[in-house]
Order: C-alpha cells, then structure tokens, then sequence
C-alpha cells in the first residue's frame, strides 16, 4: 500500500509488450502481469504458439509475430503495439536462445544467433519504444539477464557474452533514458526448467549438482519470477533504475560454478 491507501503494485490501465511471449519465462511474465491489470501485447516468431498464449490470456492480450533480431519487424509491431490501446508503459525482452558448445568448436552462426536475438535484439526492441515512453511522459523496460550476467559458466560463451551485454546495455540506457523517466532494469532468472534448457534438465546428475549450488535448495519454479516482473513494471520501483535483480535462489551469491 501506498501513503494513500494506493496498491503501489496495480498494473490496471497499463499496457505492456512482453517479447519471448510464446512460451517459458516470457509467457510466465505475461500471464503476472496480466493478473496485475495491464493490458498485455505477447511477442514471438511461432504464430500458433502464440495464439494458444493468447487465448489463454483472455481478453485482454493482443499477439503480434515478430522476429527482435530483423529492426524492421520490431519497429513494425511496436507500431502496431501502440496503435492497440494508444501507449506503450511497459516493455519485456525476454526472447532469447543459447548455444551449448566447446568455444573453440562453437559455429560462427551460433555464436551471432545468440548475439543477435539476446543482445542485439534487446537493444531493437528498447530503441523501438523509448521514443514512445518518452512522448507519453515515461516508461519502463525489463531486460532479461542471467546468472551469466554476473558468472562464467564453461562452453557457454555466446550466451554469457550476451548476458553480460544484457546486464551493461541495461546500465546505459538507464543512464540515457533517465531524463525520459524511462527505468530500465533487468532480471536476471536462476535456473528454471523451459525449452531452453529442457535437455540439462533431464540429467539428473546435473540437476543434483545444481541444486547443491542454489542456497534456497530448489531451481526457478513457476511463479517465482512473478513478483520481480510486477515490480519493476509497477509504480512501487519508480526510483529504481539500472539495477540487474537475480531471481536466482541464491546462487550468484555463492561461489562461482
Ligand atoms: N530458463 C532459464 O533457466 C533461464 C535462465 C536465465 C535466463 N533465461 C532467459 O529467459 C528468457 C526466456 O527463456 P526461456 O527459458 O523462457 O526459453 P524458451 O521457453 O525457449 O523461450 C524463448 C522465447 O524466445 C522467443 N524467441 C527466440 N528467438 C526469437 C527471435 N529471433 N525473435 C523473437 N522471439 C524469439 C521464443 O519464441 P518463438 O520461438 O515463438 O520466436 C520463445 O518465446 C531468455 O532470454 C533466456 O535467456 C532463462
């Protein structure tokens, strides 16, 4: 509650875009926010995939095909995003992929996919609603880090090259878009079972390891990331900008993998 009896948390009126929205962590984000009353515009390259989220999300969603890592596509739905309900307050880069390799065996088109949809195309989709923000007095846009944002983790050099990107991308356009009253901040997930990273969890020799290494006992579980999300893109994080979030179970705060 605010000084006023206000739910500092209400999202109701807002509109937000949330990229990687097909599915995993990006759906997960979307359907909380959706709870908290925005209006929720779902982002992802698979139109089936996206019909099935929206459906599920009722009334109050929109879906639009877009690939981040094509500018002109994301300068397109962005458009079509406003044009929706006339405003852009919230935006979520949670695309993303990763490629699992030896370095020295890593294929040079794996490397700039990871590049191109983790960081590149944050950084698209940032640009393309910043002016909006700006226009309407302010904004808020959460980047999608990782523990790789903070920690080396072997054969994963493309993705934690761009989650460290993700995590100084995030500081800059915080310090750019501050005079916007845009807040750009960033959570950086622990380990959640997604498509993503469906095989690791299938191993559980190396689900044991893991959970040895999370202070809270457990991977992400569903919801866990429900409360970060609704915060930074809530009036409850208005003074907070810049900041990476781990929602990790502690994990980054141990030692390194
Ligand atoms: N799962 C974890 O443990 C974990 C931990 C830390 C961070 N993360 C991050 O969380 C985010 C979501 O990952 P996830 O685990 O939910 O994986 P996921 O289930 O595989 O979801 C990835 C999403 O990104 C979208 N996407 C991929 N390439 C795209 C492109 N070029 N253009 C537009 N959308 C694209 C996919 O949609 P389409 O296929 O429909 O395009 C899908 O909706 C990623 O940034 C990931 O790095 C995940």
């Amino acid at each position: 509650m605010g000084e006023h009896g206000e739910n500092l948390f209400d999202l109701t009126g807002r509109v937000a875009v949330v990229t990687g929205a097909s599915g995993g962590l990006g759906l997960a984000m979307a359907k909380a926010l959706r709870r908290a009353g925005a209006w929720v515009v779902l982002m992802g390259r698979r139109e089936d995939a996206l019909s099935r989220a929206r459906a599920e999300l009722g009334e109050g969603a929109q879906a639009l095909v877009a690939d981040v890592t094509d500018d002109a596509q994301v300068r397109e739905a962005v458009e079509a995003a406003r044009a929706w309900r006339g405003r852009i307050d919230v935006l979520v880069n949670a695309a993303g992929t990763h490629a699992i390799r030896p370095s020295h065996e890593l294929d040079i088109q794996d490397w700039k996919q990871v590049i191109d949809v983790n960081l590149t195309g944050t950084f698209f989709c940032a640009r393309a609603v910043a002016p909006v923000m700006r226009d309407q007095g302010g904004g808020k846009i959460i980047n999608v880090g990782s523990v790789m944002s903070a920690h080396g983790l072997p054969r994963r050099a493309a993705y934690a090259a761009s989650k460290g990107g993700v995590a100084m991308l995030t500081r800059s356009l915080a310090q750019e878009w501050g005079p916007w009253r845009i807040n750009v901040n960033a959570i950086a997930p622990g380990f959640f079972r997604t498509r993503l990273n469906e095989t690791l969890f299938q191993d559980p020799a190396w689900v044991e390891r893991l959970t040895a290494r999370i202070a809270l006992g457990r991977p992400g579980a569903a919801g866990d990331l429900d409360g970060a999300v609704v915060f930074l893109a809530s009036r409850a994080s208005d003074y907070v900008t810049g900041h990476i979030l781990y929602v990790d179970g502690g994990f980054t705060a141990g030692e390194p993998w």
